[in-house]
């Protein structure tokens, strides 16, 4: 009987890398998540499906060569500087440091999740550089490779301080500019069936997206979920002047950086139907999206 393969996830406890863990375990994958405090809540919840904890920090090299032993496919993923965990210099540090103990480990492939923004000459933007300059140290490295680039997470949006809770949601794009968007259960399936066939994905970089969608679509596809009216309005002029981070990310979605360049109908294709907002909201996004309308702050920050 031929040997099952075994998968290493980084960030499994978070959102790319959880939603990439259950797509493996969804598929009977041997899955281990890369954690670094085993007896959390949500690592205990990756243990209880199945998945095997290694305990690490990227931080501490050491820990991520051990991790590799006995690996065949791996999943890279690393926070960037907005999470206020890691610089723009240690993002780097911890993507080049996977990618370099998974070629010492002889791990098969190595699929980076990278970003939209990332792999088109510099941004500006240092978490955007980050992921480029990982890119090319992969590129570089003698080992089959697949880099994905997610577009803005359709869960994104159900941050605080965008306004659900006020009826007036506020974001980046004016009502008929489109950006594209991916929900996390797409990127996880995406990632997982790449992972499983290198023969064919090996080499590429793949832009992933589930939909286009402009600021009117937010304003339907939000009133239609929350059963009343949910205004649509772009960050206001005033919000932009005074953010320097979002004003920078506001031009690179009017410049096309981040607004998208994913050729959806094609991945369609290639990975079968990708969820729309509308669908999104019906599904996995709903109980979040009913939280973030019944969120009790007075939420004003971000207009
Ligand atoms: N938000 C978007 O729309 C979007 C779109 C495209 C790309 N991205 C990129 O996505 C990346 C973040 O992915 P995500 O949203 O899945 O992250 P996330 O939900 O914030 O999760 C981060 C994961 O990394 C782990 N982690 C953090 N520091 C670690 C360390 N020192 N050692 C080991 N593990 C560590 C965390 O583990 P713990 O549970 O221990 O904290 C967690 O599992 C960023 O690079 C961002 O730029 C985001």
């Amino acid at each position: 009987m031929q040997q099952s393969l075994e998968f290493l996830v980084f960030g499994a406890t978070g959102q790319q890398g959880g939603a990439v863990a259950r797509a493996l375990k969804a598929r009977g994958e041997t899955v281990r998540a890369f954690v670094r405090d085993a007896q959390s809540h949500k690592a205990r919840a990756l243990a209880e499906q199945g998945i095997k904890l290694v305990v690490g920090d990227l931080f501490d090299r050491a820990s991520i060569e051990r991790a590799m032993q006995g690996v065949d496919r791996v999943f890279s993923v690393q926070t960037s500087s907005p999470s206020g965990l890691v610089s723009d210099e240690q993002e780097v540090m911890q993507g080049k440091a996977i990618a370099d103990s998974a070629v010492a480990a002889n791990v098969e492939f190595i699929v980076y999740s990278s970003g939209g923004a990332a792999g088109k000459g510099l941004t500006g933007m240092g978490h955007f550089d980050s992921k480029s300059q990982i890119e090319e140290h992969i590129r570089g490295l003698p080992i089959a490779a697949t880099i994905t680039r997610p577009a803005s997470f359709m869960e994104m949006m159900l941050l605080p301080g965008m306004g659900l809770n006020t009826g007036v949601f506020t974001f980046f794009m004016h009502r008929d500019q489109p950006m594209q968007m991916i929900a996390l259960n797409d990127l996880g399936r995406i990632n997982a069936e790449i992972l499983c066939h290198p023969e064919r994905y090996a080499g590429q970089a793949l832009e992933l997206s589930g939909q286009s969608i402009t600021g009117k679509d937010l304003e339907c596809a939000f009133s239609l979920a929350a059963g009343h009216p949910i205004r649509y309005q772009r960050f206001s002029e005033e919000l932009l002047a005074g953010n320097v981070f979002l004003r920078k990310l506001t031009e690179l979605v009017d410049n096309g950086v981040v607004a998208g360049i994913a050729d959806i109908p094609a991945l369609e294709r290639e990975f079968g139907p990708m969820l729309t907002l509308k669908e999104w909201l019906a599904g996995a996004g709903k109980a979040p999206f009913d939280a973030a309308l019944n969120m009790a702050t007075a939420d004003i920050a971000l207009r």
